[in-house]
C-alpha cells in the first residue's frame, strides 16, 4: 500500500472513473473532480473512500480550491490526471467563436490551469501529470476543428512542461486513446462512423475504458519512472496505420 494521493479531472463517469476506480485497487488516495455535481454524488456514494469536488476546471479559482482541499485531505499530491474534455463536433463553417471556446476552456485552459496549479506540490513529491489527448490530435480529420486542434495544443503542452519539470523531478506524459464507448464518444459517433473506426483500426473494435486506465496509472507510477514527455497512443493501433485501406484486410490470413 501507498499513501500516494492523486487528482483524477472528469472522473464521474467514464475513462476517469475507469482511472480512479484502478487507482483505488492499487491503494492510491483518490480524488475526483468533475463539475457534474448529480454524477459526482452518484459515484462518491458508492466509494466512500475518495474526495469528490465539484469543480469546473476552466475555472482559475475553482482549481485552486481543487489544490487547496486536495492538500487539506491528503496532504500532499503525487499525481494529476488531466482527464476532463469535452467534444463537440461538426463542419468549420459550423464552429463559431462560442463553440470553439467551450471546446478550449475545458480541453487546453483546464489543462493548462490544473497544471499550474499543482506543480510545485508535484515537485515536493517528486509526481507526475498525465494529460489525456486524443488520436484526434496526433491526425486531422474532418468535423474536430476545435476538438482535434486543442487535443494537439495537449500533446505539445505535454512535451513543454516535461521539457521544463523534468528540473524539479515531475514527469510529465501523454495518452492518446482511440474511439471507447463512452457517453463523450457516443454523442458524436454514428453507426457509420463506428464502422468506419472498426475498418480502420488494425485491432477492429473499439477501446475499453479500462484499456485506457490501465496506461494512464501505469504513466503516473513510479514503473514509469524513466518515461517523460511522452505520447502513448492507446488505440488498437490505430496511428501506426497511415491510411489504412480497409480494401486490403482480410489477405493477412490469406496469404494467397
Ligand atoms: N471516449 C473516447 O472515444 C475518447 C477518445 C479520445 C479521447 N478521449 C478523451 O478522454 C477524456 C475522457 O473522455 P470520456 O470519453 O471518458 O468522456 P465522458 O464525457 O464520459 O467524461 C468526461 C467527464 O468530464 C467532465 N467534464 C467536462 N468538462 C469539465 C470541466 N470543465 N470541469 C470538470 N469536469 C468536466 C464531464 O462532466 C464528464 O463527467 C476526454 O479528455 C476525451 O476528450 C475520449
Amino acid at each position: 500500500m501507498t499513501e500516494k494521493c492523486v487528482i483524477v479531472t472528469g472522473a464521474a463517469r467514464g475513462i476517469g472513473l475507469a482511472s480512479a476506480d484502478l487507482f483505488r485497487e492499487e491503494g492510491w488516495k483518490v480524488v475526483i473532480v468533475d463539475r457534474d455535481r448529480g454524477a459526482l454524488d452518484e459515484v462518491a456514494a458508492a466509494r466512500p473512500d475518495l474526495l469528490a469536488l465539484p469543480h469546473d476546471v476552466s475555472d482559475p479559482d475553482q482549481v485552486a480550491a481543487m489544490l487547496r482541499d486536495t492538500l487539506a485531505w491528503a496532504g500532499r499530491l503525487d499525481a494529476l490526471v488531466n482527464n476532463a474534455g469535452v467534444a463537440e463536433f461538426g463542419p468549420i463553417r459550423d464552429c463559431d467563436f462560442a463553440m470553439w471556446r467551450r471546446v478550449m476552456a475545458t480541453n487546453l485552459d483546464g489543462v493548462f490551469l490544473c497544471s499550474q496549479a499543482c506543480t510545485e506540490a508535484l515537485a515536493a513529491t517528486r509526481g507526475a501529470i498525465v494529460n489525456i489527448a486524443s488520436i484526434s490530435g496526433l491526425r486531422a480529420s474532418t468535423l474536430r476543428v476545435a476538438y482535434g486542434t486543442s487535443k494537439a495544443a495537449v500533446i505539445q503542452l505535454t512535451k513543454q512542461y516535461a521539457a521544463e519539470l523534468g528540473e524539479v523531478g515531475v514527469r510529465v506524459n501523454c495518452v492518446a486513446p482511440g474511439p471507447v464507448r463512452t457517453k463523450l464518444a457516443m454523442a458524436v459517433h454514428s453507426q457509420e462512423i463506428i464502422d468506419a473506426y472498426h475498418d480502420a483500426i488494425p485491432l477492429n473494435r473499439y477501446g475499453s475504458e479500462r484499456e485506457l486506465a490501465e496506461a494512464i496509472v501505469f504513466l503516473a507510477s513510479e514503473r514509469a519512472s524513466y518515461v517523460t514527455g511522452q505520447v502513448l497512443a492507446v488505440d488498437g493501433g490505430f496511428d501506426s496505420t497511415g491510411v489504412g485501406l480497409p480494401a486490403l484486410r482480410g489477405r493477412v490470413s490469406d496469404p494467397a
